[in-house]
């Protein structure tokens, strides 16, 4: 599906899709028999792309704005056959026994700055910017099935080394799978692949 071809709104106080989302689609790459769970799904692009793929497709945000966003982009383009969405912080809400083959999070990423906005919950990640990424990976590898892969975008702006320690020690192997500069950043889509 082409993101062109979608009827696609952005709500007020949500993340709208930029460099980074687009990043992290080129970077997934889902068949029929995945089972896909998108993390900050935001307005749900992602969701509605993996929608057209994945058997089973289940979108988180904290944002109760963007859990609806991405609910109503949904039917609005008749693709939320596959899809559960729900609030959640990272992944609390998911049941414990659920295992997805793909997990992804374009998380806020961003080192906090010591100024504040209403968006700051798209955009800072903590104080050096991978904290809130660093849990979300702890959760996310106990909802992993064997050989499955989880996603995550991170920026030159915050500590990837931290990042990555953090995947290793959950038993990951780490590929940086995408790579764009933007600019006074640079923008990777890291790939952590259960071994
Ligand atoms: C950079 S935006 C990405 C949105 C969308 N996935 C995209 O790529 O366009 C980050 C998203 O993560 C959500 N978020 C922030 N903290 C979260 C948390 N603790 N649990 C779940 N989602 C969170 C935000 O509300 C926001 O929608």
């Amino acid at each position: 599906m082409r993101v062109e071809d979608l009827d696609f709104r952005v709500d007020s106080g949500v993340y709208a899709p930029a460099e980074d989302s687009f990043l992290l689609i080129d970077a997934i790459d889902l068949n029929r028999d995945d089972v896909f769970l998108d993390v900050g799904c935001g307005a749900g692009l992602l969701t509605l792309g993996a929608a057209g793929i994945a058997r089973r497709v289940v979108a988180t945000d904290i944002s109760l704005k963007a859990a609806r966003n991405t609910l109503r982009n949904l039917k609005r383009n008749g693709l939320e056959h596959p899809c559960s969405v729900m609030q959640s912080d990272l992944l609390g809400s998911i049941p414990p026994a659920a295992l997805f083959s793909v997990i992804a999070f374009n998380p806020p990423y961003l080192p906090y700055d010591g100024t504040t906005t209403q968006m700051d919950h798209a955009f800072v990640g903590g104080a050096k910017g991978t904290e809130l990424t660093e849990h979300f990976i702890q959760q996310a590898v106990r909802h992993l099935q064997r050989g499955g892969s989880i996603f995550v975008v991170s920026s030159s702006l915050a500590s990837i080394k931290d990042l990555k320690n953090v995947m290793v020690k959950c038993g990951l192997r780490i590929e940086v799978v995408e790579s764009l500069p933007i600019f006074f950043e640079k923008i990777q889509v890291l790939k952590g692949i259960q071994h």
